[in-house]
């Protein structure tokens, strides 16, 4: 071995060492109400992390899909969302940093009381308020509401989440046209905003969506109705609309992804953007439904474990109760993963990236992978 890789063997060796004694002394300046040390020993863990290379966990799966996105492409869908680019050492960056990560220690115990077992009908509680349509607009707005703190690889910015909400869009366009689904579904559809896209972009797909909440469905329904695709929806498409009336095709029902009201395999491509994340304490029962529903792949846009290993990221996802499964948890549940991306953008407090896996079939200890239309991809 030659002398700078052995140095840095002995880095990563000794990195991986104190990890677990910062992260007991985290926990103990936290219960102390130490801010200022708690916010030192964060840093120390997140440089440890960087060290040891395990800010992105994601990087070790097998890429089995090739989706061809050109980093140019997410830059110009994300570019609109972007108020400025962020220098290191930015007093600005810095500030905002340190408020996110002393609300997050402040708010955990509140947090952990509001979201004791984050139980369905506390959920749907949430989001029978949340979902207006004057929710529906300004979500669908590229620049509309706070600046946040985002990170995407090594670089920083201040922007709208509307930008990661497209890049999201315009890859899981890719994907679709990658795996060439017939029916889809999207679990957790909110207010149906990216199923109505989706079917504009793609006319040919029945799409699908199951949302918990009353206000949601009446809100994608409304949407629904009108003639053509509503002048906002096709402004934020990332790509250019491909039939403005398609969206009157898509069905909606109201229901819990815990008892999905559909036939097993009814749907080649089930996805969920930001909706897993709300169903960690029944999360073993929704992976149950979407497997006995799902003939091919499915698409996660979720905060899995992988891109959350800073202490910020686990303590707001731990007090949240979101979810908290790792990609190496989805074979256990039927899938095997075919596509973790690597670096997309996310908020500062809460990172979130794409894991495709395809459905695979556990017979007496043996794994078939089911017959795809695209199989063999
Ligand atoms: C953060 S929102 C995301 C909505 C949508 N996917 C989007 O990208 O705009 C999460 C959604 O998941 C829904 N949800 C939470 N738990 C659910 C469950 N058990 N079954 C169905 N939907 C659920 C919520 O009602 C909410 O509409």
């Amino acid at each position: 071995m030659d002398d700078r890789l052995s140095k840095s063997a002995g880095k990563q060796e000794t990195a991986k060492k104190i990890r677990p004694t910062l992260v007991e002394l985290l926990r103990v300046a936290r219960l102390g109400n130490l801010d200022e040390t708690a916010e030192h020993i964060e840093k120390a863990i997140s440089e440890v992390d960087r060290a040891v290379g395990d800010a992105n966990n994601a990087s070790g799966v097998a890429q089995k899909l090739n989706l061809e996105i050109r980093p140019e492409q997410l830059q110009d869908i994300f570019g609109s969302a972007i108020q400025r680019a962020v220098p290191s050492n930015d007093v600005e960056w810095d500030k905002r940093a340190k408020q996110l990560s002393t609300k997050v220690n402040k708010k955990a115990q509140w947090w952990r009381k509001l979201f004791r077992s984050g139980d369905v009908d506390r959920v749907r509680d949430v989001y029978e308020k949340k979902w207006t349509p004057e929710a529906a607009l300004a979500r669908f707005t590229k620049q509309a509401g706070d600046l946040d703190p985002i990170v995407w690889g090594d670089k920083r910015y201040f922007g709208y989440s509307s930008g990661i909400k497209r890049v999201h869009l315009f890859v899981l366009m890719r994907i679709i046209e990658t795996l060439r689904p017939a029916r889809v579904l999207e679990v957790g559809s909110g207010m149906g905003l990216n199923l109505l896209i989706l079917a504009a972009q793609f006319p040919d797909i029945k799409f699908t969506g199951i949302e918990l909440t009353s206000a949601g469905n009446e809100i994608a329904q409304t949407f629904r109705a009108s003639p053509k695709l509503p002048d906002q929806l096709a402004a934020f498409s990332p790509l250019p609309i491909v039939d403005d009336q398609a969206h009157r095709a898509v069905s909606f029902f109201q229901g819990s992804a815990a008892q999905l009201p559909f036939e097993k395999n009814s749907f080649d491509l089930v996805y969920s953007i930001l909706a897993l994340e709300q169903m960690e304490a029944i999360r073993d029962e929704v992976f149950g439904q979407i497997a006995a529903v799902c003939s091919g792949h499915v698409a996660m846009f979720e905060p899995f474990g992988d891109w959350n290993m800073s202490p910020m990221r686990q303590h707001l996802i731990a007090s949240r109760k979101f979810f908290a499964a790792k990609i190496a948890d989805l074979p256990r549940y039927g899938f095997e993963p075919v596509f973790a991306s690597e670096d997309m953008p996310s908020k500062l407090s809460f990172g979130v990236g794409v894991v495709v896996a395809r459905r695979v079939l556990q017979t007496s200890g043996e794994k078939h992978a089911m017959t795809l239309v695209d199989a063999g991809r």
